[in-house]
């Protein structure tokens, strides 16, 4: 395998921003995996389906091109509440394993950002790192988030979406959110950009040593 970074951890704590910067830095490519959540979650809605409904999701999910995925429709406050909700179900994940590792097993390697992909997805990638931050500081990043994409956003709402949201992806039976058990943990609440992302640079670092000292290289 080539050089993977996990990055993990839940809403809005840095994780995306700190794994395109370490996208950028180590020459890798970055998969953010909620993207694939929230195109799902989407698709059901766009469909007319039902997002609690597992089948309606998984047929939603096979007619999605996970390669081409963008637009800002993604990042709305209803494309994650959406993600969460058709995240919950096994055979929706299932959909979606092959596409995440194929992507991490490609030279030089990757970084992937997102719940699962420490413990499920490539549960031995050399470097793997849990983000976490207070709620209130995430729900106040995305606050910023949503006003500069033009969505007009309540404080409160925002700090109950997360916690909402938080409750519901560590409780799920299927691929929880969790760090694993050899992850770094890296709390980024009072740390600005640059502080986060030199902090996450650092993990990578000793896991690179570490790496170049084991027999398996
Ligand atoms: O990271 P992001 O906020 O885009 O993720 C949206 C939702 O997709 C999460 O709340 C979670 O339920 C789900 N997700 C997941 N596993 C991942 C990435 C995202 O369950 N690897």
């Amino acid at each position: 395998m080539g050089f993977v970074i996990a990055v993990d951890g839940p809403a809005a704590s840095g994780k995306g921003t700190i794994a395109s910067k370490l996208g950028a830095a180590y020459g890798l490519p970055v998969l953010d995996s909620g993207l694939l959540y929230r195109a799902i979650g989407l698709a059901v809605i766009d469909e007319g389906g039902d997002l609690d409904v597992e089948a309606d999701c998984v047929r939603a999910a096979s007619s999605l091109d996970f390669a081409n995925l963008n637009g800002e429709r993604f990042r709305t406050r209803a494309a994650g509440e959406a993600a969460s909700r058709v995240a919950v179900h096994p055979a929706v994940r299932e959909t979606l394993i092959a596409f995440q590792r194929d992507f991490a097993r490609r030279e030089p390697g990757a970084v992937i950002d997102g719940r699962d992909i420490g413990t499920v997805i490539v549960p031995d990638a050399p470097a793997k790192i849990y983000v976490t931050a207070s709620a209130e500081a995430r729900a106040t990043r995305r606050w910023l988030q949503l006003l500069g994409l033009g969505e007009s956003a309540d404080y409160e709402a925002i700090l109950a979406d997360v916690r909402k949201r938080d409750a519901r992806d560590a409780a799920r039976a299927a691929a929880p959110m969790r760090p694993a058990e050899d992850a770094a943990l890296l709390d980024t609440t009072d740390l600005d950009i640059d502080a986060a992302f030199d902090a996450a640079r650092r993990i990578v670092e000793d896991a690179r040593a570490r790496r170049e000292q084991s027999p398996k290289g």
